[in-house]
């Protein structure tokens, strides 16, 4: 059985302009050990789905499954969702002055949360726990650093401050939320090398959200590729960087800089994401796509297998046997585009080819 099994997620939120559908319908699964990075545009749901799994959507309407070591997180009352969060889940979000309280040390921080959850351990062991964990993530001199206040850490040493916080009590799943976005490269790659360790280490399982699919290069195991609150493809990060199916996920891999994808190119996606409040009929991308079909304007595709292994799945009109960037694929998806499309399809593909790519959107 996996770790987290979710299904059919969805999330809204009520707001003065409309119904926000943040989340529409995702499921995935994560299992121990291993890394699902989740990519998408900003305000693609990434955050929305991850925190509405720990009751961290205040005001959302959500409805599916998310079953996290047997008990359903979905509904479940607030005391039991916070025994979970930190001992059994934890998050280590972008921004660590927003989990480090400023006015309080940070091994006293640390040394809190475990005695928060441990209540037969004195505040000198937690503290000596602090420092060994300061130390294990990478912090110089932590039997010093321990009384420093958050502002006296570097950007880098305060993640790596919320993440000996987050391994602190042995959790069996760390959610990072675009853990390396606000450092340097240098520092971002040592972050990364640093969660790899304490995964092998561990066996923690790790749900990472990035805009940034080096990050995902470097550490996931899978990838799933959100688009407008949905999973737009799902599959082994082989097959998302090498076998591609949805044309996002293309447009995503083009629009690294230096990709190889584009011929070294940076091939902005056309357009920009769409409103959630007044979401595109069909398929939310085919503003956006310019392989654009009849059917995409009415029919909004499941995500379904494509390949030839059950667990790549991509939402998708184009024929399942088109993958990756090949001339091969390329000629099967024009060919299928050229007698799927006529009239508004038509209209919308032209558009799109006529865009300036500097209205386009680089999520890298
Ligand atoms: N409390 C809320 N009320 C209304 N809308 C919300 C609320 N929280 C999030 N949203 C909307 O839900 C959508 C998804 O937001 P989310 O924060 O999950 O995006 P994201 O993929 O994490 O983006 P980013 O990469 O910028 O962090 C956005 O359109 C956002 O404006
Ligand atoms: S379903 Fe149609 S519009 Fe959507 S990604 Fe596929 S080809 Fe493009
Ligand atoms: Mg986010």
């Amino acid at each position: 059985m996996s770790l987290l099994e979710v299904t059919d997620l969805r999330v809204s939120f009520r707001t003065a302009d409309g119904v926000v559908q943040a989340v529409r319908g995702v499921s995935f699964s994560v299992e121990p050990g291993r890394t699902l990075g989740i990519v998408g545009e900003s305000g693609s749901g990434k955050t929305v789905l991850t925190q509405s799994l720990l009751g961290l959507t205040p005001g959302g309407q959500i409805s599916g499954k998310a079953v996290f070591d047997g008990v359903n997180l979905v509904g479940l009352d607030s005391r039991s969702l916070q025994n979970i969060r930190g001992k059994e889940i934890a998050v280590i979000f972008q921004d660590p002055l927003t989990s480090l309280h400023p006015l309080y040390k940070v091994g006293w921080q640390i040394s809190e949360m475990i005695r928060a959850h441990d209540k037969s351990v004195t505040r000198a062991q937690a503290t000596d726990r602090a420092i060994d964990l300061l130390g294990h993530v990478g912090i110089p001199r932590p039997r010093e650093r321990v009384n420093d206040y958050p502002h006296q850490f570097s950007g880098g040493m305060r993640q790596r401050a919320m993440i000996a916080m987050a391994i602190s009590l042995n959790p069996k799943l760390i959610i990072a939320d675009e853990p390396t976005t606000a450092l340097d490269a240098t520092v971002q790659a040592q972050i990364l090398d640093l969660l790899q360790r304490l995964q092998r280490e561990s066996g923690t399982a790790l749900l990472m959200i990035t805009h940034d699919l080096g990050v995902v290069a470097d550490i996931a195991d899978d990838v799933m590729v959100m688009y407008a609150g949905r999973a737009a493809e799902k599959a082994s990060k082989r097959d998302i960087f090498y076998r591609q199916h949805h044309p996002y996920t293309k447009g995503l891999l083009e629009s690294i800089p230096n990709s190889s994808a584009a011929g070294g190119r940076l091939v902005p996606i056309a357009g920009q994401p769409p409103s959630l409040i007044r979401l595109p009929k069909g398929c939310a991308f085919h503003p956006r796509c310019a392989y654009v079909m009849d059917r995409c304007l009415t029919d909004e595709p499941a995500l379904a297998p494509v390949g030839d292994a059950g667990e790549h799945r991509s939402a998708c009109w184009l024929p399942s046997s088109a993958l990756g960037p090949g001339p091969e694929a390329e000629d099967t998806r024009r060919r299928t585009v050229q007698a799927g499309r006529s009239g508004e399809a038509i209209k919308i593909a032209e558009a799109i080819a006529a865009a300036p790519e500097s209205e386009g959107s680089v999520i890298a």
